[in-house]
């Protein structure tokens, strides 16, 4: 088992290069199922998810070829001759399920590990498959598995092109249907459609392959079903949520901080948020940031995650961390997740002052962390929990690390390059 150890109170300066976006990556790869032929993908990022992703396709019979170096990915799914995605990855990641859409709408049928719960909460599908549904699939749930099928009708395999209603902006269940609408018969319109730039991205790569996507960031998102999808080249977007992670790094224990490929315009409730509390951010231009230090004496405030353009819930942990160290009252709601707040007794065994009251954090911020030996919950909690140990006085021992390497690439090497005090041990 490794562990990251932290000895907090260094200054952090310099430059970070953001990397690719995890959650754009993932649908990516998942989405190149549609062609007819080989794609390749650009500024992957090198994390444990996207592994097991390729892991997913590969186990289907795509051929995929990876240069780590370059951080190219090939995908060729002319070979795909099986539609099951197994309870052993799916249960290493659930975003696996994002394999169902394109396998139903090139193949009609798909087998896919009902995923379960994790550590931030129920994680429920029912929008996925009720959209599937509305598109002509029947499914039934049986021994841990739901299997799907494009009825039979005269359209052959197709499914069927239609009026999506969706009673939450759910982002998996929006690039899941909108992936299966790609190339099915006639038109679909999801309705209340979650508009994260994540599925924008999803619909200029499907765009690029020959899908005709209107409306992606806004609502309604409008999908003309095509006959074939060819491969193309693409490039994977910047991962906003890493890089508010370095942004509030920088606002907690930095001076003279460039990040580069932040993206800010992706983020921009984050960022007033920033602002707000007395962050002392620049706008170098519209990919890059800078933070120097505070002119002031940060401000509590308070926040409430909600699904984009809201304050993103990626982001919660990270700067319930922040608000831990700033004098006075701090309330942040979680609303997207039921079960977001489990790293808050991990942060209180640092000397934190944080309440659970239902789905709100009552923070009463500290003058100091100490470090201590803590758990990482999951990804985004594991991140907070290691900027809590650059802050604290002393000592950090983080245990289950595993979690950080799913979704950050290099984040032990990007910290140390901007002068933390961190290394990996066994
Ligand atoms: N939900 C349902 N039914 C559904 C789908 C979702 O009730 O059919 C509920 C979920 O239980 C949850 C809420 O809706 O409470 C939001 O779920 P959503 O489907 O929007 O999230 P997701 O697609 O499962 C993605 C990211 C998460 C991120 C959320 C919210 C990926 C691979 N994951 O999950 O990222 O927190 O959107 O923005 O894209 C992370 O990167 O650490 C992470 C957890």
């Amino acid at each position: 088992m490794e562990k990251f150890v932290i000895n907090g109170g260094k200054i952090l300066s310099g430059k970070v290069k953001i990397s690719g976006a995890k959650n754009s990556a993932l649908k990516l790869i998942a989405a190149s199922i549609l062609a007819d032929s080989k794609t390749t993908l650009k500024n992957v990022p090198k994390i444990e998810d996207v592994n097991i992703m390729i892991e997913v396709l590969r186990t289907l019979g795509a051929r995929v070829n990876v240069d780590t170096e370059n951080k190219s990915v090939e995908i060729n799914p002319e070979s795909i001759d099986s539609y099951e995605a197994p309870y052993e990855l799916v249960r290493k990641m659930r975003a696996s399920i994002l394999v169902a859409g394109p396998l139903l709408s090139k193949f009609g049928k798909v087998k896919v590990a009902v995923p379960g719960g994790c550590n931030i909460g129920s994680r429920q599908i029912d929008l996925h498959l009720k959209g599937f549904e509305d598109m002509g699939v029947e499914y039934s749930i049986e021994h841990g598995y739901i299997n799907c099928q494009v009825e039979s009708n005269k359209t052959g395999v197709r499914l069927s092109g239609t009026m999506v209603n969706m009673d939450f902006p759910s982002r998996g269940a929006t690039e899941n249907i909108m992936m299966a609408a790609c190339l099915a018969r006639g038109q679909t319109v999801i309705n209340n459609a979650a508009r994260e730039p994540e599925i924008i991205d999803l619909a200029c790569f499907l765009n690029s392959m020959g899908a005709d996507i209107q409306g992606s960031g806004t609502d309604c998102i409008v999908i003309n079903g095509v006959k074939s999808l060819k491969g193309t080249e693409y490039e994977v977007m910047p991962d906003s949520i890493e890089a508010g992670t370095f942004i509030v790094a920088a606002g907690l224990c930095g001076n003279k901080v460039e990040v580069e490929n932040a993206k800010w315009k992706n983020l921009q409730v984050f960022y007033s948020k920033l602002k707000e509390i007395g962050v002392n951010i620049s706008i170098i231009d519209e990919n890059n940031i800078r933070v120097d230090e505070p002119q002031s004496t940060y401000n509590p405030t308070n926040i409430s995650t909600l699904p984009y353009p809201g304050f993103p819930t990626d982001l919660q942990p990270i700067i319930t961390v922040l608000l831990s160290t700033i004098p006075g009252v701090s309330i942040v709601t979680e609303n997207v997740f039921e079960n977001r707040f489990m790293y808050v007794d991990e942060l209180n065994r640092m000397g934190a002052n944080i309440k659970i009251d239902g789905h709100h954090a009552v923070i009463k911020g500290v003058e100091k962390l100490s470090g201590a030996p803590v758990r990482s919950f999951d990804l985004r909690a594991g991140a907070a929990i290691v900027l809590a140990g650059l802050v604290a006085e002393g000592s950090t021992e983080v245990s289950d690390i595993y979690h950080i390497k799913r979704g950050y690439e290099d984040f032990e090497e990007k910290l140390k390059s901007l002068g933390a005090d961190i290394k990996k041990v066994s």
